[in-house]
């Protein structure tokens, strides 16, 4: 049994969902996961657990900064690994681009960070109008338009595959 730390990075919620998947598979396997948010002074010691996860959602094209300051600031503990990041964001949605050699974010992320995750996944997010402010509305609207999503400004639609999220939950196991 191994005791995990996902620290994670969220603004609609969508990726604290997937970390309670992740949770909830490892649990079942009989490891101990807690699941801590990034930024809100609550983070325990990552050094008192056996493995780390990051996760993190996208936002007008980057990572939140901090981020990069999480993993800064643990560098060496994560260094040391196993450690794992996963990022979400709704480019996944395409056809190959759920690989993390194929997702623009995952490339950016590896440019800014000298962190060598062991295990790393993309994931494609949750797409809700309703929830967003009016100027997050129009713009998400305009890509989804340019990129072949859906436009219709009631649309709410989960694309994440949660069989893919199964199986990083399982990599993560035996890391
Ligand atoms: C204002 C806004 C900007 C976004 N920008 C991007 C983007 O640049 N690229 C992308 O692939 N997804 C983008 N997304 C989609 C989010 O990554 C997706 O909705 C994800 O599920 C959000 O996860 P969260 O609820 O954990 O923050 C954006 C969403 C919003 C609301």
């Amino acid at each position: 049994m191994a005791r995990l730390l996902i620290a994670y990075s969220t603004v609609d919620g969508h990726t604290l969902k997937i970390c309670a998947r992740i949770q909830h598979v490892l649990q079942s396997e009989g490891h101990s996961v807690t699941l801590a948010e990034i930024g809100t002074g609550a983070m325990p010691d990552a050094s008192h657990f056996d493995k780390l996860v990051v996760g993190a959602s996208i936002r007008y094209g980057r990572h939140r900064d901090e981020v990069y300051e999480f993993i800064e600031t643990r560098l060496p503990l994560l260094q040391r690994g196993p450690a794992a990041f996963f990022s979400v964001n709704l480019v996944a949605r395409k056809p190959g681009r759920d690989d993390p050699d194929r997702n623009p974010y995952l490339r950016g992320f590896r440019r800014k960070t000298p962190w060598e995750p062991t295990v790393m996944a993309v994931f494609a997010g949750k797409l809700e109008y309703a929830k967003y402010r009016p100027a997050d509305r129009l713009m998400i609207r305009a890509i989804m338009w340019l990129t072949g999503g859906p436009t219709d400004a009631k649309a709410n639609v989960e694309f994440t595959d949660w069989a893919a999220v199964d199986d990083f939950a399982r990599r993560l196991s035996s890391m």
